[in-house]
């Protein structure tokens, strides 16, 4: 049965302006206010006006409806709560005309933990326990803080008045009009907005320190922390300030605020949220302490700056219509953050790592039979949460690339500035950003995208030769051969090599004489969304250009991974993978590494057999030994960023080989170590997690200790990861308890779930605490969009039907609408993880075991 949309509010009442004045109150967990509605009643005539609320206590003040004559007011002789639809509805005794209104109401309401709407933030200075409060609006949440028209579409100017005490800092979206002290209370109005979403809308108080800098049009940049913590906001600042000029150089527009905020809050649900002007982020996105963040980590920060930035032009300026359209901005931002990050850090090889964290990360999810297209009705926004996953960001942003290399840098770039000059201040659906391209390059942009967003899955392309003819074909790839149907889905997919045609935009297409010599690699530098798999012959050729090193990074990481995956789901055997494996013996490039370390990393944890980890420990320690001495514990200072992002992969996977040096070095630092910036930031990780997977009680005590003690959000991720790392039951236990003690943050309880489960040793136990705690974890991070994503994690890492009995049995009668997707994909994750075990695990071993014979 389709599902109901849920009614538009808009099409009723167009809001236009907004005064609204809130009085918080941190201690007593309450909040009251008020709020002048300015607007136009669309549509029919009426005797009611509909607002969203949810849980709010709302009084009429009163309503006054302006025409020719003046104002007149209206007489409202009943208010009613919807509580099932979060609306509160105005009846008036005369009819209502279309035309313009002001309605003045007054609310008030209750601050609780989850983190949205408007909730806390707990944190500790010195012994003094301190909160802030801040807002979480996006994607409608704005109804629980005040009646609004609380929907992308109803755009309206917004002032905003807080009263706080007078200690506090207070931002909003704007700068700060005026502040009046009376007493111990301060009253801040800031200025009007610009026209803006309500989801938009944000703001915090409380005890917050900042340092700022100016871009280079004069725009007043902020980062904000909790004062012991502003010192780490230093490397964000410069990237923020950097993001702005690059961004107002390349959209053509300048940013359309006089000031941009930047804040990290103890608690946050999410990574980083845009609020126009009063961006909000968890700690871990954007602190930067020198001695103490690792690579990856300040990367992220870059990233997650860059990407929130590209949000106040993508996303604030020029806004979806509706929810339906949250892939487009979300996959659009994930794309430009790496042109922005690329741009201001050009050694760090952004583009190269594009194609393992957004394109590989897209394909594993879209691999799988219940994956969904890009395009999804969303009926309700509460819908939002199951499509915040890796279809919207990931296989966005990547059919977004495919995009950009279809049409060239300058046509995107200057479709682009066409689209938002074009629409700013205003709404748009996806089609209309495809127009704009369509009309400045000239190219079939709406045909070329058409089935990339609205079929599920991608092409696996396959390349074979037949004497002189090469025939090239393609078909749905899917995650397990045993789920192929044959469903004539079929996309234009862009060759990417010198063949012409350049699309193939049938199911096959036979080239009479093979029109290249030497080497076919299909899909250069991997722009396009399909996996390769190649003849024998052709196949042969590429390991040969591999080991010459004639292919690129990118192309090399490619071959490899489309022929691991392939040879998971069925389609190759996994011996030929694994002979290919061996031409990477001289590989340097830390992107290639990082896909060599997840397949070897997969047939541990799928194949989980105890026989074949330890068969594979001599090939893996041959396989790094060059690399391991080339980047031994330390490099140079200026070494090549991608040495630095490599060598903790290597160390890894030496650790987990049981490289004796490697493993003595890390259990002898840990020893000697009495806090954690003892060891270097880089490393880390690799030597909590050796000492933990080895380690005893006194090991998890210290560990614990440190995890308690600290207050850096990275540094506790690192310990949770070696917490939850260990082999002995009673410690397993231990850790299993930590998640609903107060030790752990609500924000930070996924991370414990995801790596327990990944624990092969923790994982039946952990399947145990998770089904114990399923209520309290419904109601702790119920409202949270990691919530959904809880029963694949709990999938992920098992191989066995006997399990997938439970896993049916428990989330049967627990299925919300929410969880159904994830909870189907976990069965099919299972499926396909037993279905490979079954097909390939005599012959991993077997190829192995040749190797220690050859050895
Ligand atoms: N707008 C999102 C956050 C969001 C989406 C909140 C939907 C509520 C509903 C934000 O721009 C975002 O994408 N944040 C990411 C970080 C980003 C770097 C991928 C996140 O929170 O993980
Ligand atoms: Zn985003």
């Amino acid at each position: 049965m389709a599902k109901k949309d849920v009614t538009r509010l808009f099409k009723q009442f167009a809001p236009e302006h907004y005064d609204l004045s809130i009085t918080p109150d941190a201690d007593k967990m309450t909040f009251a206010g008020q709020v002048v509605i300015t607007g136009q009643k669309v549509g029919r005539p009426s005797q009611r006006l509909t607002f969203h609320q949810k849980d709010l206590k709302v009084t009429v003040v009163s309503v006054v409806k302006h025409d020719k004559k003046g104002d007149q007011p209206v007489e409202i002789d009943r208010v009613n709560t919807q509580k099932s639809f979060d609306e509160v509805r105005l009846h008036s005794k005369s009819m209502l005309y279309p035309g313009t209104y002001t309605v003045t109401l007054a609310f008030s309401g209750t601050i609780t933990r989850p983190m949205n709407g408007l909730y806390p933030c707990f944190f500790k200075q010195g012994t003094k326990e301190k909160r802030l409060l801040a807002t979480q609006f996006e994607s409608h949440h704005a109804r629980e803080v005040f009646p609004c028209i609380d929907e992308p579409e109803a755009k309206a100017t917004f002032d905003v008045t807080l009263t706080t005490p007078a200690t506090d800092t207070v931002i909003s979206n704007t700068p700060v009009k005026k502040r009046t002290i009376k007493g111990k209370q301060a009253t801040t109005r800031f200025e009007t907005t610009p026209l803006m979403s309500v989801y938009l809308l944000a703001f915090v108080t409380g005890d917050l320190a900042h340092i700022n800098a100016k871009t280079k049009h004069g725009v007043e940049v902020r980062t904000y922390a909790t004062p012991d913590n502003v010192k780490f906001t230093e490397f964000a600042l410069e990237v923020a300030v950097k993001c702005l000029d690059f961004y107002n150089d390349y959209f053509g527009i300048n940013y359309p605020l006089p000031k941009c905020d930047l804040i990290a809050l103890p608690d946050f649900a999410a990574g980083a949220m845009e609020n126009w002007g009063c961006i909000t982020f968890r700690e871990h996105a954007l602190f930067v302490d020198p001695k103490n963040t690792s690579l990856p980590v300040k990367q992220y920060v870059a990233m997650v700056v860059a990407h929130e930035l590209a949000h106040q032009w993508f996303g604030n300026l020029v806004t979806m219509r509706w929810w339906t359209d949250l892939w487009l901005n979300e996959g659009f931002a994930s794309w430009i953050e790496y042109l922005a990050v690329d741009h201001i850090f050009p050694d760090w090889e952004m583009w190269t790592q594009f194609i393992t964290d957004e394109q590989q990360a897209a394909f594993r999810a879209d691999a799988l039979e219940n994956t969904h297209p890009i395009e999804v009705p969303v009926h309700h926004p509460a819908e939002i949460r199951s499509i915040f996953d890796a279809i919207s960001y990931h296989k966005g942003s990547s059919v977004i690339h495919m995009l950009h290399q279809y049409l060239g840098a300058d046509n995107f770039r200057d479709g682009l500035r066409h689209y938002l000059k074009q629409h700013a201040y205003k709404n748009t659906d996806t089609i209309d950003l495809w127009q704009a391209l369509e009309d400045i390059s000239k190219q079939p942009v709406k045909k070329f995208m058409h089935d990339w967003t609205s079929l599920p899955g991608f092409p696996l392309v396959k390349v074979n030769h037949n004497g002189r003819k090469l025939h090239i074909s393609q078909s749905r790839f899917y995650a397990n051969l045993a789920d192929q149907k044959d469903d004539g889905q079929l996309w234009p997919v862009p060759l990417n090599t010198n063949l012409k045609p350049a699309l193939l935009n049938a199911s096959s297409h036979v080239w009479d004489e093979s029109p290249t010599k030497g080497v076919l690699k299909i899909n250069q530098g991997n722009t396009g969304f399909y996996r390769t798999i190649y003849d024998d012959v052709s196949l042969n050729h590429l390991a040969t250009a591999v080991s010459n090193g004639a292919l690129e990074p990118i192309d090399r990481l490619g071959v490899l991974s489309d022929l691991f995956e392939a040879a998971k789901a069925g389609y190759i055997s996994v011996k030929a993978s694994l002979d290919v494996l061996s031409h990477y013996a001289h590989e340097t490039n830390n992107a290639v590494w990082d896909v060599i370390a997840g397949n070897l990393g997969s047939l541990r944890a799928i194949m989980d057999d105890e026989e074949l980890r330890d068969d594979m420990k001599p090939f893996v320690r041959r396989l790094v030994a060059a690399e391991l001495k080339r980047l031994g514990w330390e490099g140079p200072k200026d070494e090549p960023h991608f040495d630095s992002l490599l060598r903790p992969t290597i160390l890894g996977l030496a650790s987990v080989s049981d490289e004796p040096s490697v493993v003595k070095a890390c259990q002898d630092r840990f020893k000697a170590m009495k806090k954690p910036d003892d060891l270097p930031a880089d490393t880390r990780g690799v030597i909590y997690n050796t000492v933990a997977r080895l380690g005893d009680q006194a090991t998890f005590d210290k560990l614990l200790k440190l995890h308690n003690a600290s207050d850096s959000a990275e540094e506790r991720y690192q310990l949770v990861s070696a917490l939850t790392a260990f082999k002995d039951p009673n410690v397993i236990a231990q850790a299993l308890k930590q998640i609903d003690s107060k030790n752990v943050r609500l924000q930070d309880i996924t991370y414990w779930i995801a790596y327990s489960f990944m624990n092969r040793h923790a994982k039946v136990a952990t399947w145990q605490w998770f089904t114990k705690h399923w209520d309290w974890l419904k109601a702790n991070m119920g409202s949270d969009m990691s919530f959904s994503r809880l029963p694949m994690y709990a999938a992920g890492n098992f191989n066995d039907r006997d399990f997938l009995k439970k896993y049916k049995a428990f989330f049967k009668p627990r299925l919300t609408p929410d969880l159904e997707r994830a909870y189907k994909q976990g069965l099919e994750t299972i499926e396909w993880h037993a279905a490979w075990k079954d097909r390939d695990l005599v012959a991993v071993k077997n190829f192995f075991r040749a190797q220690l014979d050859n050895s």
